[in-house]
């Protein structure tokens, strides 16, 4: 029996569902039962209900699941996929600005670890940033974190100044305004898609800037039939699988996260077996980290 159909079957007898980041190997996907960006995930953690989630992606990810849904057991098949933007935000330095600045309110990106979570008042994530922002008057001071790129996106696209935590993504960071050129030149009639996480320079030369789950409606529902993609590579497996008729056009040197490619079908089913590695939090930052991420979500499109 292939590994896939092993995973498949004991998924079956552990009544486990399992959800898979965008980004993921594209045999994970495939065997996933929900593929989707980060607040699609969210949202389909906390309605599955199911007393087992094996959680495919990085490690602030399969928090936030168990953080919304802390009765079920959360697997992650790879500890060590982790997220090095999420460690750039550090809990007790947060809390510290947080002692410092009371009247400063404090915006995180999911992208955090859940013990940073206890020290924010708002998450947010690429898909719905900008929708948060909004909902905060005026004249409230913001504190925006961890990621300067996302937070410079906003600022210039909702003319709204926020202080920002110097952390940034080291692999949508390494894309250049260069490439993105180079690739324009090279397919002079494909749109070009890049992730807010890119930085502002690159932003711009962008037709689009979109969340993963945003790139994939976007490229669905376009009439064009050619499209740069300014993000991780392993969402191309999808956009293919998807859109048969169009063409898609990684960048050069093709943008790649070597956490999310931690996650192996050999770990999903190891995890399955043994029921370990699991996501576990103290009750406490389970309660303390759940509120900024249902204010989240209590905001609607
Ligand atoms: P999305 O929410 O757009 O899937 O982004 C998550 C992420 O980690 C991007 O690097
Ligand atoms: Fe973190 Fe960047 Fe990887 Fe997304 S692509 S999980 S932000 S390191």
């Amino acid at each position: 029996m292939s590994i896939a159909r092993k995973i498949l079957h004991l998924k079956e007898e552990r009544n486990a569902v399992i959800l898979a980041h965008n980004y993921v190997n594209g045999e994970i996907q495939d065997i996933a039962d929900f593929v989707g960006d980060s607040l699609e995930l969210s949202l389909k953690a906390k309605a599955c209900r199911a007393p087992v989630i094996v959680f495919c992606g990085v490690r602030f990810m399969a928090e936030t699941a168990k953080i919304l849904s802390p009765d079920s057991i959360v697997l992650h098949p790879n500890p060590n996929a982790g997220c090095p933007m999420a460690d750039m935000a550090d809990a007790s330095a947060v809390a510290q600005y947080r002692a410092e600045h009371p009247d400063t309110l404090i915006v995180a990106y999911v992208n955090t670890t859940a013990e940073t979570k206890t020290a924010v008042d708002i998450c947010c994530t690429s898909g719905n940033a900008e929708r948060v922002i909004r909902t905060i008057p005026p004249e409230q001071k913001i504190l925006f974190l961890p990621d300067a790129n996302l937070g410079a996106n906003l600022i210039a696209k909702l003319n709204r100044p926020m202080e920002l935590w110097p952390g940034y993504c080291p692999t949508h960071h390494r894309i250049f305004p260069e490439t993105v050129e180079k690739a324009r030149k090279a397919h002079p009639g494909a749109l070009v898609l890049v992730h807010p996480e890119c930085h502002p320079n690159v932003v711009r030369l962008a037709d689009q800037s979109l969340s993963t789950g945003g790139m994939l409606k976007f490229v669905r529902e376009s009439e064009h039939r050619e499209f740069i993609i300014g993000t991780e590579c392993g969402i191309l497996h999808r956009m293919r699988k998807d859109n048969p008729g169009k063409k898609f056009y990684p960048l050069e040197p093709n943008p790649l996260c070597p956490n999310m490619k931690k996650i192996t079908l050999e770990d999903v089913l190891f995890s399955l077996q043994d029921m370990e590695p699991r996501i576990r939090l103290n009750p406490e930052v389970i309660g303390k980290a759940r509120a900024p991420i249902e204010k989240m979500l209590e905001i609607r499109p």
